[in-house]
């Protein structure tokens, strides 16, 4: 009998530290020897969001510390793991660099295989932790950086279907709840106070809803929320109604987008019978996931969730990830350097800035 997979994952690309040690079970998902996540919300909160400096200073204090945790937690020692994991992209670059290159000297130090993960891919095959996933499976990967639609034929393989052309979707959560001040972080925070008002309020726009394929733009809802948070003057009422609001035309932006998805990968797939995982930081929204969940059974595919746990940074789905890699021998060199962009489509055009056209 083979002995199963153990990794260590790292994870800096935001405002989370996180360490984690991973191992592969006999039916193909993860045992989670340790999960350890050190939050800065606290850090940032001022701020009213992620400041670059600032998180890549609390990253380097508490990095030694987090994985020494991970280690001692999962009771693994480090000659025992069989590789380490960490993010190498996309994420703020200051930030990056810390989890990278302790990554790289634990590598380096153990004689161990590096793989320099994705975060996007990180979330991609997140669910994977807990559930047995099957390729190929459409992805709409939902997170305070990117919101898209894939194709995810295989570990590194993916195909985009649509992509936001302009904010993500976890950032409009995060600047509705800057502009309704009801505190950060933004997007549980809109979930809890939408659920006190009257989602049929106000009227907001639906950005190429019906244009546009499977693409997604929130900017126009979001300076739409900006116009009327002017007029409410502290009116709670009417705050609680314009994130209701703003949460039901997200909802019905999501079921619109994913319809249109499902179906161009049934015709690109010839698939009936597979499944859509949701995943990212946003996924972890009860609406959006029953509203999805009425679509799989409406339409009749399966949908797949990550545990709660799993949605947001966390360094066990990096680990989890690394595994899928080495076991594709997709080993990375110790001088790979941090991006701050990398699209898991790499043929998948650029969809932002002015000239775009849909
Ligand atoms: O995946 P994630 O932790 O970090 C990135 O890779 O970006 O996603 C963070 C985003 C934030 O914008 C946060 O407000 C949003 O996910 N988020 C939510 C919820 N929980 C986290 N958005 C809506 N509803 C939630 N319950
Ligand atoms: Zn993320």
């Amino acid at each position: 009998m083979t002995k199963n997979i153990t990794f260590l994952g790292i994870e800096t690309s935001c405002d989370e530290t996180a360490a984690a040690v991973i191992r592969e079970n006999d039916e193909g998902t993860a045992d989670i020897l340790s999960n350890v996540v050190s939050s800065q919300i606290e850090e940032h909160k001022k701020f009213g969001g992620v400041v670059p400096e600032l998180a890549a200073r609390a990253h380097l204090e508490n990095i030694e510390y987090i994985i020494d945790t991970a280690l001692k937690q999962s009771g693994t020692a480090i000659n025992e793991i069989d590789g380490v994991a960490t993010t190498a992209g996309p994420g703020l670059i200051v930030c990056l660099t810390v989890g990278l290159n302790i990554g790289k000297s634990i590598a380096a130090f153990s004689n161990k295989p590096l793989i320099g993960v994705n975060h996007l891919e990180g979330h991609a095959l997140s669910p994977g932790l807990n559930e047995k996933i099957k390729f190929p499976y459409l992805l709409l990967l939902i997170s305070g950086g990117h919101s898209q639609y894939l194709i995810v034929k295989d570990v590194n393989e993916y195909e985009q279907l649509g992509t936001t052309i302009d904010d993500a979707l976890g950032e409009a959560f995060d600047k509705t709840a800057k502009m309704l001040d009801l505190g950060y972080p933004g997007g549980p925070n809109v979930e809890k106070f939408s659920k006190e008002g009257d989602e049929n309020f106000y009227k907001l726009p639906e950005p190429i809803i019906n244009k546009a394929g499977c693409n997604l733009s929130f900017a126009g809802l979001k300076t739409a929320v900006l116009r009327e948070s002017k007029k409410i003057n502290g009116d709670v009422k009417l705050k609680y109604n314009l994130a209701a609001s703003f949460q039901k035309t997200i909802n019905k932006i999501l079921y619109k987008k994913t319809k249109i998805a499902v179906e161009m990968f049934k015709k690109k797939t010839k698939k009936e019978n597979f499944q859509l995982i949701v995943a990212g930081g946003v996924a972890a929204n009860k609406t959006i996931r029953e509203n999805l969940t009425q679509l799989s059974n409406e339409m009749n595919f399966e949908i797949i969730y990550p545990d709660l746990k799993f949605c947001g940074d966390n360094a066990s789905m990096i680990a989890w990830a690394g595994i899928q890699r080495f076991k594709k021998d997709l080993i990375d060199d110790l001088n790979i350097t941090a991006k701050s962009r990398w699209p898991l489509d790499k043929k998948a055009p650029y969809m932002k800035g002015p000239g775009l056209k849909l």
